[in-house]
């Protein structure tokens, strides 16, 4: 038996506009974790979608277990052991986690009806081999109430209710907690340890080096090279997917105006996930919110910008009590929110990219009588492309044809059109590569230095830190820790104020 389960030769596919792959080479050996690295942009989902059924290639050829790949739909390359974990979920949502499951395959009884007892039992056993105990969901939940983390579960049973040889994740981590990824991992360690392949994109580095034996780097479509994790460092696989010097960040001046208040927020109470959240955000302030998945930082943003109800407690905009919020009146106050969740609340995915950069901020290229200014419009949209390094073809090409990354940096470019006066970003970078990254934070920085305020959500510590004037740190629906001295604070001390309970706040600042 050879070492090779998949190899793939000059695999080319074009898309109008572009051409997605040239030519590229790719080899997968048994039982091993493969990392596929590149630019947002370069090429990794539509391989790895082309390695698994769900796009043809237009030319090159793919040898599975020695012999070309001869499947059609994805189902076939399923039944061959071959699966995606895509990117975006793709999930029933109105339908049960076990319904997602068993969706092609319906488990049967004897006179042919649907056997729910045997679909139940089948989830169950799947979530259980996966290691995730059924506290969060079970196989009897509806999709729709699941987190975006639990949504990637159960993509994840779903792909190995088949016996697979071959599994392709598409950034699984980008909505996972720390726990999750954690037990990701050693459910990545079971399936190879079992012979099973596993195909990796990520523009985690740090993971990447943690879990993968072997690194690919694409590049506007070309192959970049390949190379032994244990044999290379990561400085090398990040000049091999830029090709060019990279902005480093780092944050100079603060440009806080104390006396200025933009929110203020007092004792708001939300459901169970909010109990007594109070603080201010100054004009000028990059204020970052930080604790973990479920800790109430999204929920706060969220009823901030007017997409949740029934919230007790005072909201004051620039001094003026809020009686009742909505997006439409946020937007006309200045306030908007950039989502984590693209495919949601971020974009209409059916329009180009330039009415999704000109949707917040249509009244301003407005004429006489509410007329698009056109050429306004294409004017702000192309700078915001530019600027922002998104790729595509043209500004007439719908929002869907983007790749992740490129996305979310749609969403970023549509509320910077918008003027702002207050902005909150959710978890900006995810999925961005490293070189757009410092772009992004430069961005941030600027919007402050021009007395915009800014609310900072993000899971990763080190771009808190880098951005913040001052941290909350919520943990279980409270803040927990108000930290003004980001400078001096360590990743661990903040870590330990988003897991400990604490009666000071400041402990560290004061
Ligand atoms: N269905 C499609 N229709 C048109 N263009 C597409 C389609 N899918 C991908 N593309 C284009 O092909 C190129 C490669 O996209 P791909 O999604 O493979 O990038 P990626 O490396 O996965 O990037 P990211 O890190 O942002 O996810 C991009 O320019 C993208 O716009
Ligand atoms: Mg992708």
């Amino acid at each position: 038996m050879s070492d090779t389960i998949l190899k793939c030769q000059g695999i080319s596919k074009a898309f109008p506009g572009i051409l997605a792959l040239d030519s590229v080479d790719f080899e997968l050996r048994r039982g091993e974790v493969h990392a596929l690295c590149g630019e947002n942009g370069a090429g990794k989902s539509t391989l790895i979608k082309i390695i698994t059924g769900l796009y043809a290639k237009d030319s090159g050829s793919i040898l599975y277990n020695g012999s070309e790949v001869k499947l059609k739909t994805v189902q076939e390359y399923r039944k061959a052991g071959i699966s995606l974990i895509p990117q975006e979920i793709h999930l029933a949502q109105e339908l049960t986690v076990a319904e997602n499951i068993s969706m092609s395959n319906y488990p049967r009884t004897k006179i042919g009806a649907v056997d729910w007892e045997k679909m139940y039992a089948v989830a169950a056993e799947l979530q259980e081999k996966i290691g995730f105990g059924q506290d969060a969901f079970t196989p009897k939940s509806i999709v729709r109430n699941l987190s975006m983390g639990h949504q990637q579960l159960v993509e994840i049973m779903k792909a190995i209710a088949t016996d697979s040889n071959v599994i392709a994740f598409d950034e699984p981590t980008s909505s996972l907690s720390d726990d999750e990824t954690e037990q990701l991992f050693s459910l990545i360690r079971d399936l190879t340890a079992k012979g099973i392949s596993i195909i990796y994109v990520s523009h985690r580095l740090a993971e990447i080096f943690r879990i993968c034996d072997r690194v690919t780097v694409f590049k506007d479509g070309k192959y970049v090279g390949t190379k032994n994790i244990n044999e290379v460092r990561i400085d090398t696989v990040v000049s091999m997917m830029v090709g060019r010097e990279l902005t480093q960040f780092a944050r100079g001046t603060s440009y806080v105006q104390r006396d200025k208040t933009a929110i203020e927020v007092e004792n708001l109470y939300w459901r169970k996930k909010l109990k007594g959240i109070s603080f201010k955000l100054h004009r000028g302030e990059i204020l970052g919110l930080f604790g973990i998945i479920g800790s109430g930082r999204t929920e706060t943003a969220r009823i901030l910008f007017g997409l949740e109800k029934d919230f007790t407690g005072t909201i004051k905009l620039n001094g003026k009590k809020q009686e009742s919020l909505t997006p439409a009146k946020s937007v006309m106050n200045r306030l908007s929110f950039i989502t984590e969740d693209r495919r949601g609340e971020g974009l209409s995915l059916g329009s180009s990219v330039k009415w999704n950069i000109s949707m917040p901020f249509i009244k301003a290229v407005s004429g006489f009588f509410s007329f698009i200014n056109h050429k306004k419009e294409h004017a702000i949209a192309g700078g915001l492309i530019q600027k922002l390094r998104i790729k595509v073809p043209t500004m007439d090409t719908p929002a869907s044809s983007l790749s992740g990354g490129n996305q979310q940096k749609l969403v970023i470019a549509k509320w910077l059109g918008a003027e702002s006066e207050i902005m909150i970003f959710d978890e900006p970078t995810r999925g961005i590569d490293v070189g757009a990254k410092a772009e992004i934070y430069k961005l941030i920085d600027d919007l402050a230095s021009q007395g915009r305020s800014i609310i900072l959500i993000s899971s990763e510590l080190p771009e808190i830190m880098a951005l913040s004037d001052r941290i909350l740190v919520f943990r279980d629906g409270e803040i927990n820790a108000e930290l003004t001295d980001v400078k001096s604070l360590t990743e661990e001390q903040i870590l330990h104020f988003a897991i400990m309970k604490t009666k000071r706040s400041n402990d560290l600042c004061s």
